[in-house]
Protein backbone atom coordinates (compact mmCIF):
# COMPACT_ATOMS: atom_id res chain seq x y z
CA UNK A 1 0.00 0.00 0.00
CA UNK A 2 2.85 2.24 -0.03
CA UNK A 3 1.08 4.28 -2.65
CA UNK A 4 -1.08 5.72 -0.48
CA UNK A 5 1.31 7.83 0.52
CA UNK A 6 2.28 9.46 -2.89
CA UNK A 7 -0.38 11.59 -4.55
CA UNK A 8 -2.42 14.90 -3.25
CA UNK A 9 -5.27 13.01 -3.74
CA UNK A 10 -5.32 9.80 -2.10
CA UNK A 11 -8.57 8.36 -3.20
CA UNK A 12 -7.54 7.07 -6.95
CA UNK A 13 -5.18 4.55 -5.42
CA UNK A 14 -5.33 4.11 -1.51
CA UNK A 15 -7.98 0.84 -1.94
CA UNK A 16 -8.68 0.15 1.09
CA UNK A 17 -8.64 -3.79 0.40
CA UNK A 18 -8.62 -6.55 -2.24
CA UNK A 19 -12.12 -6.31 -2.21
CA UNK A 20 -14.22 -8.01 -5.63
CA UNK A 21 -15.47 -4.67 -8.19
CA UNK A 22 -16.40 -4.27 -11.54
CA UNK A 23 -20.09 -4.15 -11.16
CA UNK A 24 -22.05 -2.03 -13.88
CA UNK A 25 -25.30 -0.70 -13.17
CA UNK A 26 -28.07 1.63 -15.19
CA UNK A 27 -30.07 3.26 -12.24
CA UNK A 28 -32.66 5.12 -13.44
CA UNK A 29 -36.08 6.47 -12.02
CA UNK A 30 -34.56 9.23 -9.97
CA UNK A 31 -36.70 12.06 -9.72
CA UNK A 32 -34.06 14.20 -8.52
CA UNK A 33 -30.66 14.33 -8.55
CA UNK A 34 -28.53 16.56 -6.29
CA UNK A 35 -25.06 17.30 -6.52
CA UNK A 36 -22.62 19.65 -5.48
CA UNK A 37 -20.56 20.61 -8.51
CA UNK A 38 -16.51 19.70 -7.99
CA UNK A 39 -14.12 22.61 -8.90
CA UNK A 40 -10.67 22.27 -8.48
CA UNK A 41 -10.56 21.84 -4.45
CA UNK A 42 -13.25 22.14 -1.69
CA UNK A 43 -16.05 24.69 -1.73
CA UNK A 44 -16.39 27.88 -0.52
CA UNK A 45 -19.01 31.08 -0.34
CA UNK A 46 -21.28 31.02 -3.07
CA UNK A 47 -20.25 27.84 -4.49
CA UNK A 48 -21.49 25.72 -1.60
CA UNK A 49 -24.80 26.33 -2.40
CA UNK A 50 -24.65 26.14 -6.04
CA UNK A 51 -25.47 22.98 -5.97
CA UNK A 52 -26.47 20.70 -9.31
CA UNK A 53 -30.18 19.85 -9.62
CA UNK A 54 -31.12 17.55 -12.06
CA UNK A 55 -34.75 15.85 -13.12
CA UNK A 56 -35.55 12.71 -14.22
CA UNK A 57 -32.11 11.49 -14.09
CA UNK A 58 -30.22 8.05 -14.38
CA UNK A 59 -26.92 6.76 -13.31
CA UNK A 60 -24.26 4.66 -15.92
CA UNK A 61 -21.99 3.13 -13.93
CA UNK A 62 -19.56 1.11 -15.34
CA UNK A 63 -16.66 -0.97 -13.05
CA UNK A 64 -18.26 0.86 -10.05
CA UNK A 65 -17.45 4.36 -11.11
CA UNK A 66 -19.68 6.63 -12.55
CA UNK A 67 -19.99 7.26 -16.56
CA UNK A 68 -22.80 8.89 -17.10
CA UNK A 69 -24.64 11.22 -14.65
CA UNK A 70 -27.72 13.32 -16.00
CA UNK A 71 -30.98 13.13 -17.79
CA UNK A 72 -32.31 9.90 -18.29
CA UNK A 73 -33.33 10.56 -21.90
CA UNK A 74 -29.17 11.46 -22.58
CA UNK A 75 -28.18 8.76 -20.56
CA UNK A 76 -30.20 6.22 -22.53
CA UNK A 77 -29.35 7.34 -25.90
CA UNK A 78 -25.79 7.41 -25.29
CA UNK A 79 -25.92 3.90 -24.16
CA UNK A 80 -26.61 1.42 -27.08
CA UNK A 81 -26.23 -1.32 -24.61
CA UNK A 82 -28.50 -0.07 -22.00
CA UNK A 83 -30.88 -3.16 -22.11
CA UNK A 84 -28.27 -5.33 -21.29
CA UNK A 85 -27.14 -3.94 -18.31
CA UNK A 86 -27.92 -5.01 -14.81
CA UNK A 87 -30.61 -1.93 -13.77
CA UNK A 88 -32.22 -0.75 -10.64
CA UNK A 89 -35.50 1.83 -10.57
CA UNK A 90 -35.16 4.38 -8.23
CA UNK A 91 -38.57 4.55 -8.35
CA UNK A 92 -38.98 8.13 -8.86
CA UNK A 93 -36.85 9.02 -5.67
CA UNK A 94 -33.96 11.37 -4.77
CA UNK A 95 -30.31 10.42 -5.31
CA UNK A 96 -27.30 12.24 -3.92
CA UNK A 97 -23.76 11.20 -3.60
CA UNK A 98 -22.56 8.90 -0.91
CA UNK A 99 -22.22 10.51 2.40
CA UNK A 100 -18.45 10.98 3.52
CA UNK A 101 -17.94 11.54 7.50
CA UNK A 102 -14.61 12.92 8.08
CA UNK A 103 -14.24 12.33 11.48
CA UNK A 104 -14.88 9.56 13.79
CA UNK A 105 -13.34 7.63 17.00
CA UNK A 106 -14.89 4.18 15.83
CA UNK A 107 -12.76 1.80 17.42
CA UNK A 108 -13.28 1.79 21.37
CA UNK A 109 -14.30 -0.47 23.98
CA UNK A 110 -17.19 0.80 26.40
CA UNK A 111 -20.19 3.48 26.35
CA UNK A 112 -20.08 6.40 28.69
CA UNK A 113 -23.47 6.34 30.19
CA UNK A 114 -22.75 7.31 33.38
CA UNK A 115 -20.58 10.15 32.33
CA UNK A 116 -23.44 11.30 29.87
CA UNK A 117 -25.83 11.61 33.46
CA UNK A 118 -23.01 13.29 35.24
CA UNK A 119 -23.08 15.97 32.61
CA UNK A 120 -26.94 16.32 32.31
CA UNK A 121 -26.47 17.29 36.15
CA UNK A 122 -23.59 19.91 35.52
CA UNK A 123 -20.01 18.16 35.56
CA UNK A 124 -17.98 19.88 33.08
CA UNK A 125 -16.15 17.87 30.19
CA UNK A 126 -12.62 18.18 30.48
CA UNK A 127 -13.10 17.98 34.31
CA UNK A 128 -14.19 14.20 34.26
CA UNK A 129 -11.21 14.33 32.33
CA UNK A 130 -8.69 15.90 34.51
CA UNK A 131 -9.78 13.12 37.06
CA UNK A 132 -8.74 10.17 34.94
CA UNK A 133 -12.47 9.45 34.01
CA UNK A 134 -13.68 10.51 30.14
CA UNK A 135 -11.05 9.54 27.30
CA UNK A 136 -9.35 7.65 29.81
CA UNK A 137 -11.81 5.43 31.02
CA UNK A 138 -12.44 4.60 27.74
CA UNK A 139 -8.72 3.90 27.17
CA UNK A 140 -8.46 1.23 30.30
CA UNK A 141 -11.21 -0.43 28.38
CA UNK A 142 -10.36 -0.15 25.10
CA UNK A 143 -6.18 -1.37 26.08
CA UNK A 144 -8.22 -4.70 28.23
CA UNK A 145 -10.40 -5.45 24.96
CA UNK A 146 -9.09 -8.32 22.50
CA UNK A 147 -8.76 -7.19 18.92
CA UNK A 148 -11.82 -9.24 17.76
CA UNK A 149 -14.04 -7.73 20.44
CA UNK A 150 -12.79 -4.06 18.89
CA UNK A 151 -13.29 -5.25 15.59
CA UNK A 152 -17.22 -6.58 16.08
CA UNK A 153 -17.97 -3.53 17.81
CA UNK A 154 -16.97 -1.38 15.18
CA UNK A 155 -18.46 -3.23 12.47
CA UNK A 156 -21.95 -2.91 14.35
CA UNK A 157 -21.82 0.86 14.14
CA UNK A 158 -20.34 0.55 10.49
CA UNK A 159 -23.53 -1.13 9.68
CA UNK A 160 -25.43 1.31 10.87
CA UNK A 161 -23.42 3.94 9.42
CA UNK A 162 -23.75 2.52 6.04
CA UNK A 163 -27.11 2.15 6.68
CA UNK A 164 -28.00 5.94 7.00
CA UNK A 165 -26.23 6.66 3.82
CA UNK A 166 -22.31 6.86 4.58
CA UNK A 167 -19.77 5.51 2.29
CA UNK A 168 -16.76 7.08 3.25
CA UNK A 169 -15.35 7.16 6.90
CA UNK A 170 -12.23 8.41 8.60
CA UNK A 171 -11.42 6.58 11.44
CA UNK A 172 -9.05 7.84 14.30
CA UNK A 173 -7.08 5.76 17.00
CA UNK A 174 -6.74 7.61 20.24
CA UNK A 175 -8.04 5.11 23.13
CA UNK A 176 -4.80 2.67 23.02
CA UNK A 177 -2.29 5.45 24.11
CA UNK A 178 0.61 3.49 23.56
CA UNK A 179 2.37 1.76 20.92
CA UNK A 180 0.81 -1.93 20.76
CA UNK A 181 -2.71 -0.25 21.61
CA UNK A 182 -2.60 2.34 19.10
CA UNK A 183 -1.09 -0.19 16.56
CA UNK A 184 -3.90 -2.56 17.52
CA UNK A 185 -6.55 -0.31 17.11
CA UNK A 186 -5.49 1.07 13.60
CA UNK A 187 -4.95 -2.85 12.53
CA UNK A 188 -8.74 -2.91 13.65
CA UNK A 189 -9.11 -0.18 10.70
CA UNK A 190 -7.05 -1.92 8.57
CA UNK A 191 -9.27 -5.32 8.72
CA UNK A 192 -12.28 -3.34 8.59
CA UNK A 193 -11.09 -1.58 5.31
CA UNK A 194 -10.46 -5.03 3.59
CA UNK A 195 -13.32 -7.06 4.91
CA UNK A 196 -16.73 -4.82 4.53
CA UNK A 197 -17.25 -2.88 1.34
CA UNK A 198 -17.44 0.77 2.78
CA UNK A 199 -13.67 2.78 2.86
CA UNK A 200 -12.46 3.52 5.76
CA UNK A 201 -9.49 6.42 6.40
CA UNK A 202 -7.16 5.88 8.94
CA UNK A 203 -5.69 8.89 11.34
CA UNK A 204 -3.33 8.43 14.06
CA UNK A 205 -4.46 10.15 17.11
CA UNK A 206 -1.54 9.16 19.67
CA UNK A 207 -2.04 12.45 21.02
CA UNK A 208 -5.62 12.38 22.04
CA UNK A 209 -4.86 12.41 25.84
CA UNK A 210 -2.22 11.79 28.21
CA UNK A 211 -2.68 8.45 29.13
CA UNK A 212 -2.59 7.58 33.68
CA UNK A 213 0.93 6.11 33.40
CA UNK A 214 2.08 9.59 31.83
CA UNK A 215 -0.26 11.92 34.17
CA UNK A 216 1.05 15.63 35.28
CA UNK A 217 4.35 14.82 32.90
CA UNK A 218 2.89 15.53 29.29
CA UNK A 219 5.78 16.73 27.96
CA UNK A 220 7.54 13.08 28.82
CA UNK A 221 4.23 11.78 26.67
CA UNK A 222 4.99 13.72 23.97
CA UNK A 223 8.74 12.56 23.83
CA UNK A 224 7.44 8.91 24.20
CA UNK A 225 5.12 9.64 20.99
CA UNK A 226 7.47 11.03 19.11
CA UNK A 227 10.46 8.36 19.59
CA UNK A 228 8.26 4.93 19.64
CA UNK A 229 4.75 5.36 18.72
CA UNK A 230 4.45 7.39 15.91
CA UNK A 231 7.69 6.02 14.40
CA UNK A 232 6.09 2.31 15.10
CA UNK A 233 2.49 3.77 13.40
CA UNK A 234 4.43 5.07 10.29
CA UNK A 235 6.54 2.07 9.55
CA UNK A 236 3.69 -0.09 9.28
CA UNK A 237 2.07 2.17 7.51
CA UNK A 238 -1.13 2.08 9.39
CA UNK A 239 -2.35 5.39 8.99
CA UNK A 240 -2.85 8.33 6.48
CA UNK A 241 -2.91 11.11 9.12
CA UNK A 242 -1.66 12.32 12.47
CA UNK A 243 -4.61 13.95 14.81
CA UNK A 244 -4.03 15.95 17.63
CA UNK A 245 -6.66 17.23 20.63
CA UNK A 246 -4.63 20.88 20.79
CA UNK A 247 -6.79 22.37 24.13
CA UNK A 248 -5.88 23.73 27.18
CA UNK A 249 -5.33 21.26 29.83
CA UNK A 250 -4.72 18.66 26.67
CA UNK A 251 -1.75 19.12 24.15
CA UNK A 252 -0.63 22.91 23.78
CA UNK A 253 -0.05 24.67 20.29
CA UNK A 254 3.75 24.13 20.39
CA UNK A 255 3.54 20.39 21.52
CA UNK A 256 0.70 20.12 18.66
CA UNK A 257 3.39 21.19 16.47
CA UNK A 258 6.11 18.93 17.09
CA UNK A 259 4.00 16.18 16.36
CA UNK A 260 2.54 17.13 13.47
CA UNK A 261 5.78 18.58 11.75
CA UNK A 262 7.18 15.22 13.05
CA UNK A 263 4.40 13.32 11.47
CA UNK A 264 4.66 14.90 8.40
CA UNK A 265 7.84 14.30 7.85
CA UNK A 266 7.00 10.76 8.49
CA UNK A 267 4.21 11.00 5.57
CA UNK A 268 1.07 11.23 7.66
CA UNK A 269 -0.48 14.37 6.29
CA UNK A 270 -2.11 16.92 9.82
CA UNK A 271 -5.39 16.84 11.23
CA UNK A 272 -6.11 19.05 13.97
CA UNK A 273 -9.17 18.48 17.23
CA UNK A 274 -8.68 22.53 17.80
CA UNK A 275 -10.48 25.51 19.48
CA UNK A 276 -13.15 23.02 20.42
CA UNK A 277 -13.70 24.00 24.12
CA UNK A 278 -11.60 27.35 23.85
CA UNK A 279 -9.49 29.52 21.97
CA UNK A 280 -6.24 28.08 21.13
CA UNK A 281 -4.94 29.50 18.23
CA UNK A 282 -5.43 25.94 16.86
CA UNK A 283 -7.18 27.26 13.64
CA UNK A 284 -3.85 29.54 13.15
CA UNK A 285 -1.73 26.28 13.96
CA UNK A 286 -3.90 24.15 11.12
CA UNK A 287 -3.22 27.00 8.13
CA UNK A 288 0.96 27.34 9.50
CA UNK A 289 1.08 23.45 8.83
CA UNK A 290 -0.56 23.24 5.81
CA UNK A 291 -3.25 20.67 7.41
CA UNK A 292 -5.53 19.36 5.54
CA UNK A 293 -8.53 19.91 7.66
CA UNK A 294 -8.95 21.56 11.26
CA UNK A 295 -11.85 20.30 13.53
CA UNK A 296 -14.41 21.39 15.73
CA UNK A 297 -13.61 25.32 15.61
CA UNK A 298 -15.98 26.28 18.02
CA UNK A 299 -14.30 29.05 19.31
CA UNK A 300 -12.47 29.77 16.20
CA UNK A 301 -10.91 33.37 16.10
CA UNK A 302 -11.36 35.85 13.16
CA UNK A 303 -7.45 35.60 11.63
CA UNK A 304 -8.17 31.45 12.61
CA UNK A 305 -11.04 31.65 9.68
CA UNK A 306 -9.16 33.81 7.51
CA UNK A 307 -6.15 31.77 7.61
CA UNK A 308 -7.88 28.69 6.89
CA UNK A 309 -9.80 30.43 4.31
CA UNK A 310 -6.28 31.60 2.61
CA UNK A 311 -4.87 28.24 3.18
CA UNK A 312 -8.01 26.01 2.05
CA UNK A 313 -8.13 23.87 5.03
CA UNK A 314 -11.23 22.07 5.31
CA UNK A 315 -12.65 23.40 8.31
CA UNK A 316 -15.13 20.29 9.95
CA UNK A 317 -17.46 21.10 12.19
CA UNK A 318 -19.45 18.64 14.69
CA UNK A 319 -22.68 19.90 15.56
CA UNK A 320 -23.68 16.79 16.76
CA UNK A 321 -20.90 17.53 19.65
CA UNK A 322 -22.38 20.94 20.78
CA UNK A 323 -25.90 19.52 20.85
CA UNK A 324 -24.52 16.11 23.15
CA UNK A 325 -22.28 18.62 25.37
CA UNK A 326 -25.31 20.79 25.63
CA UNK A 327 -23.65 23.49 24.21
CA UNK A 328 -25.91 26.93 23.25
CA UNK A 329 -23.59 28.15 20.75
CA UNK A 330 -22.21 26.06 18.19
CA UNK A 331 -19.56 27.10 15.19
CA UNK A 332 -19.68 29.78 13.76
CA UNK A 333 -20.61 28.50 10.56
CA UNK A 334 -22.34 32.14 8.76
CA UNK A 335 -19.22 33.52 9.59
CA UNK A 336 -16.41 30.85 7.97
CA UNK A 337 -18.88 31.19 5.35
CA UNK A 338 -18.70 34.33 4.69
CA UNK A 339 -14.98 34.82 5.49
CA UNK A 340 -14.68 32.36 2.50
CA UNK A 341 -13.64 29.31 5.03
CA UNK A 342 -14.87 25.44 3.20
CA UNK A 343 -16.71 23.98 5.65
CA UNK A 344 -17.53 20.34 6.00
CA UNK A 345 -19.48 18.63 8.65
CA UNK A 346 -18.85 15.25 10.82
CA UNK A 347 -20.16 12.86 13.03
CA UNK A 348 -17.09 12.71 15.40
CA UNK A 349 -18.69 9.28 16.26
CA UNK A 350 -17.44 8.73 19.71
CA UNK A 351 -18.30 7.25 23.03
CA UNK A 352 -17.78 10.41 25.58
CA UNK A 353 -18.86 13.28 23.33
CA UNK A 354 -21.18 12.07 20.32
CA UNK A 355 -22.56 8.63 20.14
CA UNK A 356 -24.11 9.85 16.48
CA UNK A 357 -23.83 7.75 13.95
CA UNK A 358 -25.72 9.55 10.81
CA UNK A 359 -24.67 12.24 8.63
CA UNK A 360 -27.87 12.93 7.80
CA UNK A 361 -28.85 14.17 11.48
CA UNK A 362 -25.85 16.00 11.48
CA UNK A 363 -27.19 17.54 7.96
CA UNK A 364 -30.42 18.68 10.14
CA UNK A 365 -28.60 20.33 12.76
CA UNK A 366 -26.13 22.04 10.30
CA UNK A 367 -29.55 23.68 9.05
CA UNK A 368 -31.44 23.96 12.13
CA UNK A 369 -28.54 24.60 14.96
CA UNK A 370 -25.37 26.04 12.40
CA UNK A 371 -27.81 27.66 10.15
CA UNK A 372 -26.61 26.71 6.93
CA UNK A 373 -28.61 25.76 4.04
CA UNK A 374 -30.17 22.89 2.58
CA UNK A 375 -27.55 22.93 -0.06
CA UNK A 376 -24.78 24.07 1.84
CA UNK A 377 -24.92 20.91 4.45
CA UNK A 378 -25.23 18.67 0.94
CA UNK A 379 -22.15 19.97 -0.29
CA UNK A 380 -20.51 20.03 3.21
CA UNK A 381 -21.21 16.19 3.96
CA UNK A 382 -19.83 14.94 -0.13
CA UNK A 383 -17.20 17.14 -1.43
CA UNK A 384 -15.89 18.96 1.31
CA UNK A 385 -16.14 15.96 3.47
CA UNK A 386 -14.46 13.94 0.83
CA UNK A 387 -11.43 16.71 0.58
CA UNK A 388 -10.91 16.96 4.32
CA UNK A 389 -10.20 13.01 3.96
CA UNK A 390 -7.87 14.24 0.52
CA UNK A 391 -10.79 11.98 -1.78
CA UNK A 392 -11.80 15.55 -3.06
CA UNK A 393 -11.18 14.21 -6.62
CA UNK A 394 -12.82 10.62 -6.41
CA UNK A 395 -15.65 10.81 -4.22
CA UNK A 396 -18.32 13.33 -2.81
CA UNK A 397 -20.13 14.16 -5.95
CA UNK A 398 -21.96 12.40 -8.99
CA UNK A 399 -20.37 12.92 -11.78
CA UNK A 400 -18.28 11.20 -14.54
CA UNK A 401 -14.97 9.61 -13.37
CA UNK A 402 -15.58 9.74 -9.83
CA UNK A 403 -16.72 6.42 -7.68
CA UNK A 404 -20.44 5.39 -7.67
CA UNK A 405 -20.88 5.99 -4.28
CA UNK A 406 -25.13 6.84 -4.08
CA UNK A 407 -27.29 7.33 -1.64
CA UNK A 408 -31.21 6.72 -3.16
CA UNK A 409 -33.17 8.49 -0.77
CA UNK A 410 -36.85 7.96 0.22
CA UNK A 411 -37.78 12.05 -0.59
CA UNK A 412 -38.66 13.89 -3.58
CA UNK A 413 -36.81 16.91 -2.80
CA UNK A 414 -33.23 17.22 -1.68
CA UNK A 415 -33.86 18.79 0.98
CA UNK A 416 -36.20 16.71 3.03
CA UNK A 417 -33.07 14.59 3.86
CA UNK A 418 -32.24 17.69 6.51
CA UNK A 419 -35.58 18.30 6.90
CA UNK A 420 -37.26 14.99 8.60
CA UNK A 421 -34.98 15.38 11.56
CA UNK A 422 -33.45 12.33 12.92
CA UNK A 423 -35.37 10.06 10.30
CA UNK A 424 -33.85 7.60 7.99
CA UNK A 425 -34.46 8.78 4.52
CA UNK A 426 -31.73 6.14 3.08
CA UNK A 427 -33.71 3.61 0.83
CA UNK A 428 -30.43 2.63 -0.94
CA UNK A 429 -26.70 2.72 0.12
CA UNK A 430 -24.12 2.06 -3.13
CA UNK A 431 -20.57 1.62 -2.88
CA UNK A 432 -18.83 1.66 -6.25
CA UNK A 433 -22.12 0.61 -7.74
CA UNK A 434 -22.68 -2.36 -5.27
CA UNK A 435 -26.03 -1.97 -3.08
CA UNK A 436 -24.60 -2.18 0.76
CA UNK A 437 -28.04 -1.46 2.25
CA UNK A 438 -31.14 -1.39 1.72
CA UNK A 439 -34.13 0.22 3.36
CA UNK A 440 -32.28 0.65 6.55
CA UNK A 441 -30.75 -3.30 6.48
CA UNK A 442 -26.76 -3.13 5.71
CA UNK A 443 -25.80 -6.32 3.61
CA UNK A 444 -22.80 -6.77 5.49
O1 LIG B 1 -13.63 14.88 19.30
N1 LIG B 1 -12.23 16.15 21.87
C1 LIG B 1 -11.61 15.09 21.97
N2 LIG B 1 -11.96 13.93 21.43
C2 LIG B 1 -13.28 13.53 21.17
C3 LIG B 1 -13.95 13.04 22.39
C4 LIG B 1 -13.46 11.73 22.79
C5 LIG B 1 -14.07 11.20 24.05
O2 LIG B 1 -14.61 11.95 24.89
O3 LIG B 1 -13.96 9.98 24.21
C6 LIG B 1 -14.02 14.61 20.43
O4 LIG B 1 -14.99 15.20 20.92
FE1 LIG C 1 -13.11 14.04 17.66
Amino acid sequence: METCFDGPDLGQRCRSGPKPRGRDLLITGIRQMATPVPGDGPLYGRDLSAIDLVSDAALLIRDGAIVFAGPEDDVLRATPDADGLESLDAGGRVAIPGLVDPHTHLVFEGLRTAEFEQRIQGRDYLEVLASGGGILSTVDKTRKAPPEKLYQNALGYARRMAAAGTTTVEVKSGYGLDTANEVKILEVVRRLGHEIDLEFVPTFMGAHAVPREFAGETERYVEYLLAEMLPSVAQRRLAEFCDVFCEKGVFTPDQSRRILSEALALGLRPKLHADELSSTGGAELAAELGAVSCDHLVSVSERGMDLLAGNRTVGVLLPGTSLFLGKTRPAPAREMISRGVPVSLATDFNPGTSPLLSMQLVMSLACSYLRMSPAEALSAATINAAYAVARGSSVGALAPGRRADIVITNAEDYREIAYFVGSNLAWATLKEGVVIAREGTPMF
